[in-house]
């Protein structure tokens, strides 16, 4: 939540880079936006609320001076979109600018204490007592780096901060950070600090770690960075990333959501490269754990619950499956150093998910991490991480790499289950070869349902309710497909047992009312028939997510979705979701809406 860049240059202005970078994280927050600049020792300033487009249209962004420049897309927690509560904030003479992602706890003792002092705040926000606090030290004759330094010591909560001021020569840039991501790149006579790697990624893919409780100083030459408990020196190595520019473009698509579902089966294809001893290495820590938690939030939290099927009916462990968010209030401090933790988290930064792992580690917890961001937070504070291979994913709406962490999912299963041998080699050998499989199936069920979900959208898009039902694995399909309707088409989605319908979402049925089922070919498939029975009888408008060849099932179903092939019942979900996913794509292109940009949602939750 909240997207920040900085970059110092040698020469040239900085501007129209800052707006397209910026563009580039917007799917971190999208509610204001705002820019300085400085050249020839003066400050620019243009910020506004609104996306980042309407802003330009207004304001433009491109037209400011000056080879430094920081900017700031925001997702608001303190103070409403306005002009005033969006970043940059400054200090009492407009030499200061500073932009923020997190929170600052302590920040209402601090403006009332800089008040006292006669600093002029003029907004809600947290963020503004940091450029007020940098004043006063550095009216004491501190340089920038020092002030941020003694800053970071009155400010108390999470945050990545970048700043610059006027009053610094040569230019520079200083930025720090605690429990939100910042991630530094450099070229030859550049230096970038950006909240994610995609807002460089068309300059450098050369990236270097900032890691919570350092502060770095960026120049056109250089980047030095130091520890702030003892201002030592970290020497670290740049990394090369291995994303291209181009997986960061709409590529011709006209919203990265559909995109990113068209990319799934490529994404399936490189993770199921994942090298065999990296599932290996988390795999025997898994085996040898006595309990296995699985802990997520969003979409993460459904492959969670589609893995624990894989890993219970392929390898025989049954892992315990919980919301990061109250895994603390769920525990009881029951944790011990014989249990382990899978922490499933696409970006590697949302916030419930690293305090329940650094709550876990308290007890001696071991922590298997599976994200899709190098280097990010929840990397630092595992044991060991797999790294899924989808590439960068900006539509806000998870979906491919909640495919690969699906594809994970099964590969460990499969690890595991030939460690357990709870079922027989050669079922483990035949899963892992259909597994091989997927790309294609994925593909051939994106080409066979989009022009459906299109249609269907069409009829559906004005129903205010709609219901999801599956059983077993596929209750975690029906869930996943009524969160992305709710995401982006804003359309109340509920997800059920089909079992548990009976207790009460039955009630809501009427004429017309739709009912979507999640039913492949499995052992569930019999009692889902009795489930379509019963929503008919009560007037339900059925609509089906079935094998191509299911004719009964085609039958029962006013409408249907259809998979071309017999999926290995484990690995339904990687199948059944593609229709759900092109559905409310198209849903919220009917009504209208910015799928990449649901209100209200930021693709990676920095707060509690
Ligand atoms: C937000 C995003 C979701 C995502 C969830 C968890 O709510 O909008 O798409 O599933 O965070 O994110 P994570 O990065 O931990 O997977």
């Amino acid at each position: 939540m909240c997207g920040i860049i900085g970059v110092v240059q040698k020469r040239g202005d900085v501007a129209p880079f800052l707006h397209q970078a910026l563009k580039r994280l917007e799917y971190r927050g999208y509610d204001s936006v705002g820019v300085t600049t400085i050249s020839e020792g003066k400050l620019y300033m243009k910020k506004e609320k609104g996306k980042i487009e309407e802003v330009h249209r207004k304001l433009n962004l491109d037209d400011m001076p000056g080879s430094i420049g920081i900017g700031h897309t925001r997702w608001a927690t303190h103070g409403i979109p306005s002009m005033l509560n969006s970043h940059p904030h400054f200090d009492c003479n407009n030499e200061i600018s500073v932009v923020h992602n997190g929170v600052i706890d302590n920040f209402l003792e601090l403006r009332t204490e800089l008040r006292a002092l006669g600093h002029k705040l003029k907004s809600e926000t947290d963020t503004e007592v940091i450029p007020h606090l940098i004043e006063d030290y550095m009216k004491d004759g501190m340089d920038l780096l020092q002030a941020v330094k003694e800053t970071t010591k009155r400010i108390e909560g999470t945050y990545a901060i970048v700043v610059m001021s006027t009053k610094e020569n040569p230019n520079r840039i200083v930025c720090t950070r605690d429990g939100n991501p910042l991630v530094i790149g450099r070229k030859e006579n550049v230096s970038y600090v950006s909240s994610d790697i995609p807002a460089f990624l068309p300059m450098t893919n050369d990236m270097i770690l900032l890691l919570d409780g350092e502060i770095a100083s960026l120049s056109t030459d250089e980047v030095r960075i130091e520890k702030l408990s003892d201002e030592s020196e970290v020497k670290r190595e740049s990394i090369k990333i291995s994303w291209t520019a181009d997986q960061a473009q709409k590529s011709g698509y006209p919203h990265f959501m559909l995109k990113e579902i068209h990319e799934q089966p490529e994404a399936i294809r490189n993770t199921l490269r994942l090298r065999d001893d990296v599932i290996k290495e988390a795999a025997n820590i898994i085996h040898s754990s006595e309990r296995v938690f699985m802990l997520a939030m969003g979409t993460s939290g459904h492959a969670a619950q589609a893995g624990q099927h894989m890993f219970a009916s392929i390898a025989g462990v049954l892992p315990i499956v919980e919301l990061a968010s109250d895994f603390s209030d769920t525990v009881y401090g029951t944790l011990t150093e014989k249990d382990c933790i899978i922490a499933i988290t696409q970006s590697g930064e949302t916030t419930d998910t690293i305090s329940a792992v650094k709550y876990a580690k308290e007890f001696g917890v071991k922590i298997v991490a599976i994200t899709n961001v190098v280097g990010s937070s929840i990397t630092r504070y595992a044991d060991y991480t797999v790294l899924t291979q989808a590439g960068p994913e900006i539509g806000v709406a998870a979906t491919k790499t909640f495919m690969v962490q699906l594809t994970s999912l099964a590969l460990l299963a499969l690890k595991i289950g030939e460690l357990t041998k709870f079922v027989k080699p050669s079922i483990i050998k035949a899963k892992r070869e259909f597994l091989e499989r997927m790309p294609d199936i994925v593909s051939e069920t994106i080409s066979r349902n989009e022009e459906l979900a299109r249609r269907l959208a069409g009829q559906m898009y004005d129903k205010p309710s709609l219901l999801f039902l599956g059983r077993g694995i596929s209750i975690a399909t029906a869930e996943e497909g009524a969160l992305k309707l709710k995401e982006i088409a804003y359309n109340h989605a509920e997800a059920y047992s089909a079992g548990e319908s009976k207790h009460g979402p039955i009630a809501l049925v009427q004429e017309g009312y739709p009912v979507i089922f999640v039913a492949p070919h499995d052992e569930t498939r019999s009692r889902m028939i009795g489930n379509i029975m019963e929503m008919k009888a009560r007037g339900g408008y059925t609509i089906s997510v079935i094998l191509k060849d299911d004719k009964e099932l085609t039958g029962l179903s006013d409408y249907v979705f259809t998979i071309p092939n017999q999926v290995e019942a484990e690995f339904s979900t990687m199948a059944f979701i593609v229709p759900l996913q092109l559905f409310s794509y198209y849903m919220a292109l009917r009504k209208g809406f910015d799928p990449d940009k649901p209100r209200n949602l930021a693709k990676s939750v920095t707060v509690l």
